[in-house]
Parts: C-alpha cells; sequence; structure tokens
C-alpha cells in the first residue's frame, strides 16, 4: 500500500528534487503540492513546481498555491542561494514552463479539506519550506492535526548553527511563529534539521553520478543542482552543497538511511538574536515530552544512491 503523501513546498532546488523523488517511488503516492512563498516569492515557487512537474512528465499531480509572507515577520527570500528564479541553472537555461497553472483552490483550504476527506492516519504530510501554509491550516481547523498520519519536516538546526543566521535554519527563520505553531500542535514528528542534511553534500562524485546515471531527468538535475552548489560551497568551504529536502522522502522510502530518536523541541519566536532557534532537549533535562523524532545521523552514500536510481526510473 503507497503512502499518500501532500508535499509542502518552496521550490527551490533542493524542494525540486524532493518532488522529483517523491514522483519516482512506488512506496510513494503524491497527491497534491501546496507551494509557499520562501526560497523566493510565491509566483516563482509556484511556477518552479510547475516546472519540475513538466520535467517529470507529471503535469496530472495539482499544484496549490499557498501563503506568500509569514504570519508576523517580513518576507525575506534566498536568491542569493537559489538564484533570481529560485530555480537557476548552470547552463542558464530553465526548466521549460508547462502550459498548466496551478488550482484555484488555495493550498490550505486543500490540505484542510483533503485530509478531512480522507480516512484517519491515511495521510503523511511532508513540509520543506516555511511552515506557514502548515501552520495556517492547523489553526483554522484544528481537528485535521489528529487525523494526520505524521508530519515531516525539514527545517531547524539543533547542534548546528544556523545557515540564514548564527542561530537559526532558514525554514524556521522565515516564519518561526509559524513553526512554533506546528512544533506545540501535537501532530507526530519527524524534524531534518542541519545537523542531519550538512551531512548529504553534493560533492562533485555524486553530481557527475546524477549527471551520467540518472537519466533524462538526472541530466536537467544536474544541470540545475551544478548552480545550487556554487553558493553554498563558497560559503561553507565543503566540496558540496547540502542536498536537504530530499532526506524527507528518502526516510519515507528507505527509514533505514538514517537514525534519530524522540526529543522535546521548542521554537525560540522573541526578537533577538535567538529568533528561530530550535532547542532540543537532547539528554532529557527537563520533564517536557517528546513532541518529534531528530534524525541526527544517516548514510549519505545511500542517500545518494537512492536519488540516482530514482532519478533514473522517471
Ligand atoms: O535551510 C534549508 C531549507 O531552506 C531548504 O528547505 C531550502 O529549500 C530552503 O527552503
Ligand atoms: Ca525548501
Amino acid at each position: 500500500m503507497a503512502t499518500k503523501i501532500i508535499l509542502d513546498c518552496d521550490p527551490g532546488h533542493d524542494d525540486a528534487v524532493a518532488i522529483l523523488l517523491a514522483l519516482a517511488a512506488p512506496q510513494i503516492e503524491l497527491l497534491g503540492l501546496t507551494v509557499v512563498g520562501g526560497n523566493v516569492p510565491l509566483q516563482l515557487t509556484v511556477d518552479n513546481t510547475l516546472r519540475v512537474l513538466l520535467l517529470a512528465g507529471r503535469e496530472d499531480v495539482p499544484v496549490f498555491a499557498g501563503c506568500p509572507r509569514p504570519m508576523v515577520r517580513e518576507m525575506i527570500t534566498a536568491e542569493h542561494v537559489h538564484g533570481e528564479s529560485g530555480l537557476d541553472t548552470a547552463s542558464g537555461e530553465l526548466l521549460a514552463m508547462p502550459q498548466s497553472v496551478a488550482q484555484q483552490t488555495h493550498a490550505v483550504n486543500y490540505l484542510i479539506d483533503t485530509i478531512r476527506e480522507s480516512d484517519p492516519n491515511t495521510i503523511t504530510l511532508v513540509a520543506t519550506g516555511p511552515l506557514t501554509n502548515v501552520a495556517a491550516a492547523f489553526v483554522m481547523a484544528p481537528d485535521i492535526i489528529e487525523r494526520l498520519q505524521q508530519l515531516i519536516i525539514m527545517g531547524g538546526a539543533f547542534h548546528e548553527p544556523g545557515n540564514i543566521s548564527p542561530a537559526a535554519e532558514f525554514n524556521v527563520y522565515v516564519d518561526p511563529h509559524a513553526a512554533r505553531a506546528v512544533f506545540e500542535a501535537g501532530v507526530p514528528i519527524v524534524v531534518f534539521g542541519l545537523d542531519i542534511t550538512h551531512q548529504m553534500l553534493i560533492t562533485p562524485a555524486r553530481l557527475s553520478a546524477i549527471r551520467h546515471h540518472g537519466g533524462r531527468c538526472g541530466k536537467v538535475t544536474a544541470d540545475f543542482l551544478d548552480f545550487f552548489n556554487q553558493y553554498d560551497t563558497s560559503k561553507y568551504g565543503w566540496d558540496g552543497a547540502p542536498l536537504h529536502d530530499p532526506c524527507t522522502i528518502a526516510w519515507l522510502i528507505d527509514p533505514d538511511i538514517f537514525q534519530g530518536r524522540d526529543m522535546a523541541v521548542n521554537v525560540d519566536t522573541a526578537d533577538g538574536p535567538n529568533l528561530g532557534r530550535t532547542v532540543a532537549d537532547w539528554y532529557v533535562v527537563t520533564d517536557e515530552k517528546p513532541n518529534a523524532k531528530v534524525i541526527t545521523n544517516g548514510d549519505s552514500d545511500k542517500f545518494f544512491d537512492l536519488i540516482v536510481d530514482h532519478l533514473a526510473a522517471l
């Protein structure tokens, strides 16, 4: 029985790979894509979502535009990482735009309606962007929280420093109030923070494997990841950029690639240098009930082999 998922995303290069991975995996049924403003403004994250579906030959998957900005803070974006389009390529040739367009229904309404209309505990929500759509759905329709099978999040940083501020990871930093509402909602959460995603580096050998063994989609994916590598390799001095978002989908396909444990996680929403920090009770020094499975380690070779094999299957 395939796992039914909705992927809430802000493509974004790594979101794009997460979408392709979900489409290629026989264990996953991608019901729909809800889109949020994040890496680039909402219209561009919607366009990029449509571009990726055209690349995969899957314009049948519905796309829903969601919230264009965070709950409280001013919007911040990441063109410095993803380029002006949000999915810039090394060749300079953007992925083709399809004829298809986003649905009329708002992403938050789609999330609520789909979860309500499905049997309880049959839908997994994956979130790889700021959590504004997810928090809005939980506030508008609290009844969906206990109906969700689980929520898989790419976001936060527990031992790793932040990547957009010294304390915070980008998705949480863009909308820390939404992230706090989600972590306090009581839904079963699996969270992939920078601690694990910074182990998943797109090294030259891995990029070459994607390009030469990933089939038609692999060639295009290598072209945009070649661009994506540029900023982070210069920022961190590593031999590849961390491939964040596909970790969520890889866990659904082969959870044995990763290890983690349940912890109590809080999100700092106070103005100041710690805004957006995700704080995990790593050594259980409080009596707080764990609210998330924090993924801490993984096998990066198995992760990239899985990506290459699935891209080749598209
Ligand atoms: O911090 C990395 C996360 O922020 C990834 O999801 C990336 O796509 C951006 O959304
Ligand atoms: Ca993302």
